[in-house]
């Protein structure tokens, strides 16, 4: 199943990393928000971060002007029809996206493929609320999404293998690293990254150690590219509070619960880079 056209739902953090991505790797997308103003951020952020792109050279202007020519943008869902992939990148709530993929079901074709970029609810929930799951599988892209290669590709209970493995090969075609996993709580990454970032949290409590210092004994004693405390205030304090939240509903693991520091970080708006104080300050 040959995969010309596609379309991204919600152009946010994740939605306009995506469409970037295959936009990049010469696939015609549309990409759908709510308004046109929202459209028009995504597509600003998109321009962005190809232009910086041709700054450092990644790229030409020639193809950064490529990119931007397969880029359409709307608010009419309906305009998805000819699409044989649809990506779902909207918030991360469950009605919305059952809501949502009720509704594509009916506009895009039989043969199309509908994927979720959710990063913690369960993709065969999400499917079951069409009438079609076997056509449908989680595409979990990491933040951000043009830079970091690993996506997840996610069977659900009821996903085609052939719709797995046209996922699978798509995902390779815009160049990134595919890998195969099934609709578990926190696929792969999130199930390993999760819990042991809460580890790291408590450890702070207990053995009354500074962030630096954490960051320090994890960056020079196991060489982790990054610090357990920078990389909370990378990902966002209220991020990852949400995730720890889904994966202790799901499993019930006392590791899976977030800590109560973060928590208490999370209602005081101490999120991390985005907000410029979270384990560290930064200048905004
Ligand atoms: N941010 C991350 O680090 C990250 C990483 C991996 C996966 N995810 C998942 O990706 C999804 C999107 O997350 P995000 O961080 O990009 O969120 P975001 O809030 O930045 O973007 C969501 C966008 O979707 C739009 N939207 C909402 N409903 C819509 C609809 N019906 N049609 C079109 N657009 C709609 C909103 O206007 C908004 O611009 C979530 O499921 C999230 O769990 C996020």
């Amino acid at each position: 199943m040959e995969i010309r056209t596609v379309g991204v739902v919600g152009l946010g953090t994740m939605g306009a990393g995506i469409a970037q991505v295959c936009v990049q790797a010469g696939v015609d997308t549309i990409g759908r928000e709510v308004s046109n103003e929202l459209g028009e951020r995504g597509r600003a952020t998109i321009e962005r971060y190809l232009a910086r792109g041709v700054e450092k050279e990644r790229l030409t202007q020639a193809e950064m002007d490529a990119a931007r020519g397969r880029l359409k943008l709307t608010t009419d869902l309906a305009d998805l029809a000819g699409c044989d992939l649809v990506i779902e990148a909207i918030v991360e709530q469950v009605d919305a996206k059952t809501v949502l993929f009720a509704e594509l079901e009916r506009i895009v074709s039989r043969e199309a493929i509908l994927a979720t970029n959710t990063s913690a609810l369960s993709v065969t929930e999400i499917a079951a609320a069409t009438g079609r799951p076997e056509r449908i599988v989680g595409m979990h892209f990491f933040n951000p999404a043009p830079v970091m290669p690993l996506v997840e590709v996610v069977r659900a209970e009821l996903t085609d293998p052939a719709v797995h493995d046209a996922a699978y090969e798509f995902v390779r075609r815009i160049g990134k690293e595919p890998i195969r996993c099934s609709d578990t709580p926190g696929f792969v990454v999130n199930r390993i990254l999760i819990p042991l970032l809460n580890d790291c949290v408590r450890v702070l409590d207990e053995s009354r150690v500074t962030p630096e210092d954490l960051d320090k004994a994890m960056l020079h004693g196991t060489r982790w590219p990054i610090g357990p405390c920078a990389l909370i205030d990378l990902i966002g304090v209220d991020v990852h509070v949400h995730a720890s939240e889904a994966l202790w509903e799901s499993l019930r693991e006392p590791r899976m619960a977030p800590p109560p520091r973060l928590v208490a970080m999370a209602k005081a708006g101490l999120l991390g880079r985005k907000t410029g104080r979270g384990f560290y300050t930064y200048e905004q």
